[in-house]
């Protein structure tokens, strides 16, 4: 499909044409939740290595047969790459598919020219090898690949994987942490099965592509045996339209620990979280010996607006993954009462506000282009932005290289569960929402970093910018 006939799809669908779905009690749990591998590293000169391998294979997913799909070192998703701060990191990415990708690293502060963004591709049959220090708070990040104008299908043909960063400060905490026992990645995404088991790829509306299948690590009907009474779930939402407002069955409290950018100040109990896509959180939640409760995707609600009239998988209730209680718990410690220190920016040093205006496909009434630059902002700078939402469907916002504060959504403080660092917030119609941010102390005055919305639909049909960080 060429530009012109994209642009033609996008404007079809839209709000309201779809019933809302209810699988409540419909999903029959059994198959066991996978846990994708740690990516093994070899240390080669004081720098640990990965090598991450973007494939074609073919998976079993559901009953009716096989699908065709796109992994990591196996052929769907991908191991969990673990780094530490300080750690000086290469990735070596060979790309066995039959066309170009690349792979970006979701919430990871890092020279432009290693960002994986749309600069970055990497031919069929090539290797592209980034090499980085790790600079940043214990956070758990993503991977998944940024090619401009196919990220959607690359995603949901099911490349990407979990990017987990540990620290000192998260190390010196009594928190869960061993992975795969009690410390568990919940990659969130939706997808349509043919009645053969095929991928399929064109069911658009609006939002872009909106699954009737819930997969967490690439299973679906998964079930988690939980074998501690506290487990960390490190939930990623990686669908590309869908956004999910987790809670349980039972209604239970979970205790949140960290969001995109990392820990909290200190934890917060809640009964629902909502991610868009991209979005991160970390929660904690306590079993009682033998119990179950499914994890499910409810209703939305936001007190700023009420956007359940437009429809980002907003008015569905989704059975997403059933936890298993064993006959008995390892014990846990109590979560602290205070997790890291977190030290915003000063705001007095942000100049003028920045404006992003978010339409139809568009920020600021401009489609991306990949020869355009939109902003320059200067090493090290503090800045401030205002991103409003002016369009009548749901949106969210991501940028590259930062972790930013949300200072308001509409002149309001944000909830707590939004009151720590972040790389991506939902946008819904009519709110403006304010953020403060530090960029990068490493100019590159050639490669430029994205910003874009994180629906990866809209995101290929050109809502994203770029900008440069150039000498201060
Ligand atoms: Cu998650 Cu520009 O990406
Ligand atoms: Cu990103
Ligand atoms: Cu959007």
């Amino acid at each position: 499909l060429g530009a012109g006939a994209l642009a033609v799809l996008a404007g079809c669908g839209g709000p309201g044409e779809r019933k809302a779905m209810d699988t409540t009690g419909k999903v029959e749990f059994r198959n066991p939740l996978h846990i994708p591998p740690l990516a093994p590293a070899t240390v080669d000169g004081g720098r640990l290595t990965f090598d991450l391998t973007t494939q074609a294979g073919e998976s079993n997913i559901v009953p009716q047969g096989p699908s065709s799909t796109w992994g990591v070192n196996g052929a769907l998703l991908g191991p969990t790459v673990r780094v530490r701060r300080g750690d000086n990191i290469r990735i070596n990415i060979h790309n066995e598919l039959p066309e170009a990708t690349t792979l970006h690293w979701h919430g990871m502060r890092l020279p432009a020219k290693a960002d994986g963004g749309p600069h970055q591709m990497v031919e069929a049959g090539a290797t592209w090898s980034p090499e980085w220090q790790i600079d940043q708070q214990a956070a758990t990040l993503w991977y998944h690949p940024h090619p401009h104008g196919a990220t959607e299908r690359h995603v949901y043909k099911g490349l990407g994987g979990m990017l987990i960063v540990d620290d000192d400060e998260e190390g010196a905490l009594a928190l869960p942490r061993e992975y795969g026992v009690d410390d568990i990645p919940v990659i969130v995404q939706d997808k349509t099965f043919s009645s053969n088991g095929a991928l399929v790829e064109t069911d658009r509306i609006g939002v872009g592509m909106l699954g009737t299948t819930i997969l967490v690590n690439g299973t679906a009907a998964p079930v988690l045996e939980v074998t501690a009474e506290h487990t960390r779930l490190r939930l990623l939402n990686a669908s590309s339209a869908r956004s999910y407002n987790f809670g349980f069955s039972d209604g239970r409290t979970f205790t949140m620990i960290a969001s995109d950018g990392g820990l909290l100040a200190a934890p917060v109990p809640l009964t629902r979280i909502m991610l868009t896509p991209g979005e991160r959180a970390e929660i904690i939640v306590a079993a009682a010996p033998g119990e179950t409760a499914v994890l499910r995707s409810y209703p939305q609600e936001l007190g700023v607006v009420d956007f359940r009239a437009v429809d980002a998988g907003a008015q569905d209730t989704l059975d997403v993954l059933s936890l298993k209680a064993a006959a008995r718990l390892a014990p846990a410690a109590p979560v602290p009462a205070k997790l890291a220190a977190v030290k915003y920016p000063d705001p007095v040093l942000a100049g003028e506000m920045r404006m992003f205006m978010l339409g139809n496909n568009v920020i600021n009434s401009k489609s991306m282009d990949m020869n355009r630059i939109d902003l320059e902002i200067k090493a090290g700078a503090t800045e401030s932005w205002a991103v409003l939402n002016s369009h009548n469907q749901p949106h969210n916002f991501h940028i590259h290289d930062v972790q930013f504060q949300i200072l308001s959504l509409n002149e309001q403080p944000p909830l707590p569960e939004l009151a720590g660092w972040k790389d991506t917030v939902y946008a819904p119609p009519g709110v403006t929402i304010r953020l403060l941010m530090q960029f990068s102390k490493l100019s590159d005055p050639v490669v430029p970093y994205m910003y874009h919305c994180h629906l990866l639909w809209h995101e290929d049909m050109g809502m994203m910018g770029q900008f440069l960080v150039v000498d201060a």
